[in-house]
Order: C-alpha cells, then sequence, then structure tokens
C-alpha cells in the first residue's frame, strides 16, 4: 500500500490536499514500477502520459454560474486553463483552487478538506469543477459539493485518455449504494451526503470531508489501455471506500460505520 504526496496550490492561501491512497501498488511490482517522466506539473500544461507517469489536473471550488460566461442567447462553460492564463477578469479568479498529481491508471482517493473552502458561502451552495489543459483543455461540468444544507463527503471520477492525452472528465453517480441507510449519512442529488448541522465546523461531530475516488480509462501514449475504471465498473459500485479498509486509520472517522 503505497501512498504519495500531492502538490498544493495555494491561490488564495488555499491548501486543502491532502494524501492520495493507491490501492493497486501491488500490480506494480510485478509489473515493475517505472518512473514518473511527465514533465507537466502545472494543470494548464498540455501533455501525454504513459502508465507510471504522474498526472496533475486542478479542481476548482465556486458557484456553478461563475464557471460560465452567458451572453444573451448563449451560454459557454469556461475552460479554467484559458480564463486563468490570458489574464482576463472573470469570476472564476474568486474561485478557489486545488492542485493534484495522482499516478496515472491507479486507482486513488483525493481527501478534500473542506475547512478552508467554505463551499457553504457561495450563492447557490458550491460546485466542484475538475480540469486539464490548455490547448487541449478537458473541463468536467460543475458537480455540486456543499451548501449550508448539505456537504457531500463522497464522488467518483473518470479521467479518459486517448493515446495518452486527457479527453474528457467524467462524473459517476451510484446512486449512494455505498451509504444507503447509514447513519449520519443522507442521499443528496444521488451522492452520499452529511447535513451540514452535523459538520464540526458547525458544532457537530461528523468530519464532513469529501473524498473523491479517481479511476482511469482509455489509452495511454504507447496505445496501453487503462484498466482501472473498467475493474470498478464491473464491481457495480464506484464508491469504494469500503474497499479501503487498511487507510482506515488515515480516513476520517465518519467511514467507520461503513467499514465495520
Ligand atoms: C449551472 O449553470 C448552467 C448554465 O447557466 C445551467 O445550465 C445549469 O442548469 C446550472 N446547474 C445547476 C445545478 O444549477
Ligand atoms: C482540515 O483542516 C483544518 C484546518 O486546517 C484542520 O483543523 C482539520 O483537522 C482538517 N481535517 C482533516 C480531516 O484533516
Ligand atoms: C462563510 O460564511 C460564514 C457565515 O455565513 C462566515 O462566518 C465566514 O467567515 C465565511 N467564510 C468566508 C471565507 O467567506
Ligand atoms: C442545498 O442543496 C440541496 C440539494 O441540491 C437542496 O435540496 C437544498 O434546498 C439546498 N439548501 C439551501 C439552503 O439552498
Amino acid at each position: 500500500m503505497g501512498s504519495s504526496s500531492l502538490l498544493s496550490a495555494g491561490r488564495c492561501g488555499v491548501v486543502l490536499l491532502q494524501v492520495i491512497f493507491v490501492l493497486s501498488c501491488c500490480c506494480c511490482c510485478c509489473m515493475g514500477v517505472r518512473g514518473d517522466k511527465n514533465v507537466a506539473f502545472s494543470p494548464c500544461d498540455d501533455t501525454t502520459v504513459e502508465k507510471g507517469d504522474g498526472f496533475t489536473f486542478g479542481l476548482l471550488i465556486g458557484s456553478n454560474a461563475s464557471f460560465f460566461s452567458q451572453s444573451r442567447n448563449y451560454v459557454q462553460q469556461l475552460s479554467p486553463c484559458n480564463v486563468v492564463n490570458s489574464h482576463s477578469s472573470s469570476s472564476l479568479y474568486s474561485n478557489r483552487l486545488s492542485v493534484f498529481r495522482p499516478k496515472v491508471d491507479e486507482i486513488s482517493l483525493l481527501v478534500v478538506n473542506y475547512t478552508e473552502l467554505n463551499p457553504e458561502n457561495f450563492s447557490g451552495g458550491g460546485f466542484a469543477v475538475v480540469y486539464a489543459g490548455s490547448k487541449f483543455a478537458a473541463v468536467s461540468s460543475p458537480k455540486f459539493v456543499a451548501n449550508s444544507s448539505y456537504h457531500i463527503t463522497s464522488l467518483s471520477m473518470v479521467l479518459e485518455f486517448d493515446t495518452g492525452r486527457l479527453k474528457t472528465l467524467i462524473w459517476k453517480s451510484d446512486g449512494c449504494q455505498a451509504c444507503q441507510g447509514v447513519s449520519p449519512f443522507v442521499c443528496v442529488n444521488g451522492e452520499c451526503a452529511i447535513r451540514s448541522q452535523d459538520c464540526k465546523r458547525s458544532g457537530g461531530v461528523q468530519d464532513c470531508s469529501l473524498s473523491i475516488q479517481l479511476t482511469w480509462a482509455g489509452t495511454d501514449r504507447r496505445y496501453q489501455v487503462f484498466n482501472s475504471w473498467y475493474q470498478i465498473n464491473s464491481l457495480g459500485q464506484y464508491s469504494l471506500y469500503k474497499l479501503y479498509t487498511s487507510l482506515k486509520d488515515s480516513l476520517t472517522k465518519q467511514y467507520n460505520s461503513v467499514f465495520h
């Protein structure tokens, strides 16, 4: 069981980040571990990857509206890299950014500490967008993460590549299979959530951190197929934190009732 540290980018002084837990380490050992040869360390760098590489992407939290530009009859989702790089004035600037660098094709669990993000402060609630690349930009749809009523605690995302180039970032939902009926979880828009009033920062006892499970699909630069999404999909349950049992102590206590 390996773990690697994440980069954390501090725009707005936000340090969220935590640790990536890697499930599939044993496989790498058998196959011979190749080093990380990807020299693109900014989420906005365009790159192609192969197995063994790290891959850097950004996660922004803001209001749903901040991710779109609206002109009279035309609504378009903004690509954060293009906006940020052009230094144009944009509502995206007021959003809160963090950067992760998991290993390609390794099932990873990102733990996002909401404490300094205040997602509930955004008008209409906080939404997360994951993105990478500029010329070849890939941007996920905005995903609701928290408002003053609820904090989402687990999400699942698939990164799909075509010959090593990131093509799409897709949120996957299994409709709360992992937390259905398990206190203190409630199902909000098909995702496991905790009532905000029960979170520590509101005086409750629950640690309402968000964990995002990443899996990989498509092919790398050498046409090797990424298997991790296929493996998860065939299990029929996308939210895999039940399987991270040896990480129990590293993860927040909120999941204990699910492990037992
Ligand atoms: C987010 O904003 C877009 C563009 O205005 C809109 O189409 C979409 O329905 C909004 N999503 C939510 C969940 O409000
Ligand atoms: C989240 O961050 C706050 C402040 O930085 C810290 O007190 C808290 O322990 C963190 N929670 C977890 C689960 O790491
Ligand atoms: C978020 O809102 C709460 C109360 O609504 C306030 O106390 C807190 O300072 C706000 N945080 C930020 C970062 O704006
Ligand atoms: C928070 O979001 C949930 C799910 O979208 C919604 O049902 C609820 O009304 C929202 N709460 C507030 C205060 O906007």
